[in-house]
């Protein structure tokens, strides 16, 4: 599969953020990443329902919403009325993972379940069958703009040995400090969806980074 390429709005001005709304539309890029943060579960806040209504009214294509947030069960419904066709939990902040997997794919949403970097794929030995996506944190969650984790190569290489047989549709997501110079070899080591907030936002041509990111350019 071509891999696919998630802007995080994270990244856009949110003053314009219709403007860059219309620009990933127009772009080459697959779907909208929306990191939601609670303050708690990570040390920032970054916005919440009503930002992800307005988003939802211009966007274009898949919202894949990312929870950073304790005792996400509280709110999958809605996020599922909001138009999350992704929705990823994290695996540290939930007590009844298998459940809640459950309750995100019978509200008809594709369930994600993020791994900070400290740990590890085998977390989630019990619950790949069940799962859509797995998202790879590759910078410890929270702010964008970090230095990408080295280490996240042999993670994916593992979660898609460990996936072989168990759940060969599973994608695996790829989210902090993924840019021009790495994402190659992301998707050479098993990635399928990359996240990509400030190499796309903070570009000089966000329209080309977001090509050169999706393999559509020479020198990319
Ligand atoms: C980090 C968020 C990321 C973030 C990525 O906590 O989950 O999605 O926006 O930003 P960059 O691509 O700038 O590392
Ligand atoms: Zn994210």
């Amino acid at each position: 599969m071509k891999h696919l390429l998630a802007p995080s709005i994270l990244a856009a001005d949110f003053a314009n953020l219709q403007a860059e709304i219309e620009m990933v539309n127009s772009s080459e890029a697959d779907w909208f990443h929306l990191d939601v943060m609670d303050g708690v579960f990570v040390p920032n806040i970054s916005f919440g329902m009503p930002v992800i209504k307005a988003i939802a009214k211009h966007a274009k294509k898949p919202l894949d919403v990312h929870l950073m947030i304790i005792d996400p069960d509280r709110y999958l419904q809605t996020f599922q009325e909001l138009g999350a066709e992704v929705l990823t939990v994290h695996v540290e902040a939930c007590h009844h993972l298998h459940r809640t997997v459950h309750v995100i794919k019978d509200l008809g949403m594709k369930a994600g379940v993020a791994l900070n970097p400290h740990t590890p794929v085998s977390a989630l030995s019990e619950v790949l069958d069940s799962v859509d996506l797995v998202c790879l944190m590759s910078v410890n969650p929270g702010f964008g703009g970090q230095k990408f984790i080295e280490r996240t190569y042999a993670k994916v290489e593992a979660l898609r040995s460990m996936a072989k047989g168990v759940n060969d549709e599973l994608l695996i997501e790829i989210d902090g400090g993924v840019g021009t110079e790495n994402w190659r070899q992301l998707v050479e080591a098993g990635a399928d969806v990359l996240v990509a907030g400030s190499s796309t936002f903070n570009s000089v041509d966000p329209h080309l980074a977001i090509k050169a990111m999706k393999g559509m350019t020479d020198n990319g």
